[in-house]
């Protein structure tokens, strides 16, 4: 049997060849192009323009390519290493607001570099093996947290169910099993027959091109709706769960995903239905306190009037408003799974909570 989409790291480093490897989604389903990223444009323009995107996949993509490029760092003067390493840092940090994981990964790097070099004593050769350390256990950590969080969330459901999600948080936005597609493929592997149903994500169809796909490529029954059909699906009793990804969880729980996210969490609401946010805690941002903090991205225009379309759908001029992201309240969501277990509302206590595990379990 030929490869599938599974058969492929969304990303990895290639250590040989300085580059950061990636499946280019900016041409799924077409087809699977494979990137090799070499120079912090060539990086920061992957990230901007979503060949790579989802907030994991993000933050492991720069976690390999800060490391590559403070490989690239011809010195062996510590001050000159960080002060480069800093500007590398900064200009990947700006390629994308509102994933935290982007900034996460960043911090997480400059943190170990500042460890070894300070309360260390390590050489900047020495450093740059102890950097790529670290960008690996990013993308390991990643793919264990994402199969806690899946345990957790398939405890939420039961064999037969009916499961939407919206855009993509699975293996192309994370590592392997994804985040919200992660009770999905274990309940897969388990024999537990959901029905999945995708909202396609306009504008840039992360749900039909991306989530449809890997679904079908692994053989779960999953069906594909335009984002205006989840009521519909709802009201007719056949989603018992959702399971969505998140770019931003504010600590009062406030979430921040893909837009038209908060639309479906309101409909769950009124029908009655369970709506889960499965969020690794690389991804909740405890600084900001509510989801009235988050900066929201806004995109071209152009992804709203004619981007797959055969020809202009819109007027030439027409006012067009396109942010990539909404906030979905806290008080919509039934459960924000992480992979320390499931925190309910009121979450500025339960995310908490949450915290204090992972603290523990770090040792800090
Ligand atoms: O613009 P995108 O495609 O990067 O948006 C992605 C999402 O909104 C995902 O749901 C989120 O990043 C979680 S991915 C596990």
């Amino acid at each position: 049997m030929g490869k599938t989409i599974l058969d492929y790291d969304t990303v990895a480093l290639d250590d040989e060849d300085n580059a950061l490897v990636i499946i280019d989604q900016t041409k799924l389903p077409e087809r699977i192009e494979i990137l090799h990223l070499h120079t912090a444009e060539e990086i920061w323009n992957a990230i901007y323009l979503l060949q790579v995107r989802g907030a994991p996949a993000i933050g492991v993509a720069a976690g390999y390519g800060i490391y590559l490029l403070a490989k690239s760092i011809d010195t062996e003067d510590f001050d000159e290493f960080y002060e480069k390493f800093c500007a590398y840092k900064s200009y990947l940090d700006a390629s994308r607001p509102t994933a935290v994981n982007l900034s996460w990964a960043l911090n997480r790097m400059e943190q170990t570099l500042l460890r070894a070099a300070k309360d260390e004593g390590r050489t900047v050769k020495e450093i740059k093996e102890i950097l790529k350390q670290e960008s690996i256990a990013i993308q390991e950590e990643d793919i264990a947290i994402c199969k806690a969080i899946g345990e957790h969330g398939l405890a939420l459901v039961k064999p037969g169910d009916g499961i939407l999600t919206h855009c993509n948080a699975g293996k192309l936005a994370a590592s392997r099993y994804g985040t919200a597609t992660a009770p999905i493929y274990l309940g897969q592997e388990r024999g537990y027959g959901f029905h999945v149903y995708a909202d396609e994500t306009r504008p840039l169809l992360q749900g039909a091109r991306l989530t449809a796909f890997e679904l079908q490529s692994a053989g779960v029954d999953v069906t594909l709706i335009c984002d205006h059909m989840s009521g519909m699906i709802m009201k007719q009793g056949r989603v018992q769960a959702v399971f969505v990804g998140c770019d931003r969880v504010a600590a009062n729980g406030d979430t921040a995903n893909k837009i038209g996210t908060s639309v479906v969490a309101t409909v769950a609401k009124r029908y009655g239905v369970p709506f889960y946010v499965c969020a690794p805690t690389s991804t909740i941002d405890w600084e900001t306190p509510t989801g009235a903090d988050i900066v929201i991205e806004e995109r071209k225009p152009e992804e709203v009037t004619e981007m797959w379309y055969a020809s202009r759908m819109a007027p030439e001029g027409v006012k067009v408003f396109n942010p990539a992201f909404d906030v979905t309240d806290a008080d919509l969501i039934t459960g924000i799974v992480t992979e320390y277990g499931v925190a309910r509302y009121p979450y500025t206590e339960s995310l908490a909570q949450i915290r204090r595990k992972m603290k523990s379990d770090k040792g800090e």
